[in-house]
């Protein structure tokens, strides 16, 4: 081959590696939408609706600082607000734009950047035909620790900020949402200083808590869940409580949400497998359950550069005694 082919196949081979139309996913890796701009949609979640997924996630455009006069490891970035992305395979990703904005204007709003946005996942009602959005909501210090509600008639926005409120007066933190089959919804939060998870039926509409809910792990100090289910077993994927630096994660399951968890161990295999890959879940993402292709989003963090945040998406083995999540710096899949 000559030079200048050999250069030009290079920088193709360069270019579509790098760009948003890589075949493969990345673990850890700078991953671009269809713009070739970076995703920024951190602590995601994804909603399937109509033939596309969204990825919803907190979107950090400001630069990293500690908050002050806050002792533990408090680093973060003015609240940015949600971002979205839409896609038709999981792999190629389309920047939908800032679908939560932040309040510019009034400080005292949730959702000032002076505060903390954190964890957005978002569920479709079919009763009421909206798109419903539940987030963790903080202050500079993290003692407000309630959970905010957004609706919406599309799934690319604008999302109207509700309020926020703390479920049966108990703290919010660390959160997912989980709209079952039968089309009840549930809140899944870690409460009481992140001792205890709490499993909160929503009310039919969605906007607030039924007052239905099940402590679980309580004493184990369990966040980041990312919760599945798979043949009339729900699955419930978290980490242990040590801020922005990874930790050993844990998986459990039960036959009801409401039910029994049993808790059965640290899923992940393959190197730095005690530190979830150095990650930590976000969403467990349902792809294809009668073929059993379901995938684990985990947050890679980088606390000191909170924007430079790395994805981490894996699939998830089942065997007859459990899941198993192995390490892979690269693979595909079909859909
Ligand atoms: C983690 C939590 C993150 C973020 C961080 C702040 O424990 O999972 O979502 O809140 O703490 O330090």
């Amino acid at each position: 081959m000559k030079g200048t082919s050999f250069f030009l196949l290079s920088l193709i081979l360069i270019v579509f590696y790098s760009c948003g139309s890589s075949k493969t996913i990345r673990s850890g890796e700078i991953w671009t939408d269809t713009d070739q701009n970076t995703i920024n949609a951190h602590g995601g979640g994804i909603l399937y609706h109509n033939g596309t997924y969204y990825w919803y996630g907190e979107y950090k455009n400001d630069s990293t600082y500690h908050a002050p006069g806050v002792e533990w490891d408090c680093y973060r970035t003015e609240a940015g607000g949600v971002a979205c992305y839409s896609s038709k395979n999981l792999q190629s990703w389309k920047f939908e734009g800032i679908v939560l904005k932040p309040d510019m204007t009034d400080p005292t709003s949730d959702i000032h950047p002076s505060m903390v946005i954190e964890r957005p996942k978002v569920i479709y009602n079919d009763k009421t035909k909206k798109f419903v959005m539940w987030m963790h909501i903080d202050n500079y210090n993290y003692s407000k620790a309630a959970a905010g509600v957004a609706i919406s008639d599309s799934p690319t926005g604008n999302f109207q900020y509700l309020h926020s409120l703390r479920p049966g007066g108990e703290e919010s933190r660390d959160m997912t949402l989980f709209k079952d089959e039968d089309g009840k919804a549930y809140h899944i939060y870690s409460t009481k200083g992140n001792s205890t998870l709490f499993f909160h039926l929503l009310s039919d509409d969605y906007l607030t808590h039924t007052g239905i809910y099940r402590a679980a792990f309580s004493g184990k100090y369990r966040e980041a869940p990312a919760i599945f289910k798979r043949q009339n077993k729900y699955y419930l994927i978290t980490s242990g409580c040590s801020g922005w630096d990874p930790n050993e994660a844990e998986y459990a399951i039960a036959d009801s949400i409401l039910g029994e968890w049993k808790t059965m161990g640290n899923p992940c295999i393959g190197e730095n497998a005690n530190k979830s890959f150095g990650g930590q879940s976000t969403f467990a993402i349902s792809v294809d359950p009668k073929k059993d292709k379901y995938i684990i989003m985990f947050d890679r963090w980088n606390k000191l550069d909170l924007i430079d945040s790395r994805y981490i998406w894996l699939p998830i083995n089942f065997h007859p005694e459990g899941i198993s999540i192995e390490w892979k710096p690269e693979w595909s899949f079909k859909k």
